[in-house]
């Protein structure tokens, strides 16, 4: 398993880290100001929560949203 990416959007979490970066957005509300992602499925959510408090870009397993708050 590979999962590296907002899949609807096309937007992979490396792309997104560095909108955080250079924007300072620090959490998926934030950076959904700057790029759009997450908007249909939402299932990348918990994987960009962790990206912002980790840095990790690329997982190998299932990441449910309430193993991430
Ligand atoms: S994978 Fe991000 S909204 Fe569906």
């Amino acid at each position: 398993m590979h999962i590296d990416r907002c899949y609807c959007f096309q937007r992979t979490f490396a792309e997104l880290k560095s909108v955080a970066a250079r924007t300072g957005a620090g959490s998926v509300e934030e950076l959904q100001r700057h790029v759009r992602f997450g908007h249909r499925c939402r299932l990348c959510l918990p994987y960009v929560r962790r990206m912002l408090r980790t840095g990790q870009t690329v997982f190998h397993e299932i990441i449910r949203e309430q193993s991430t708050s």
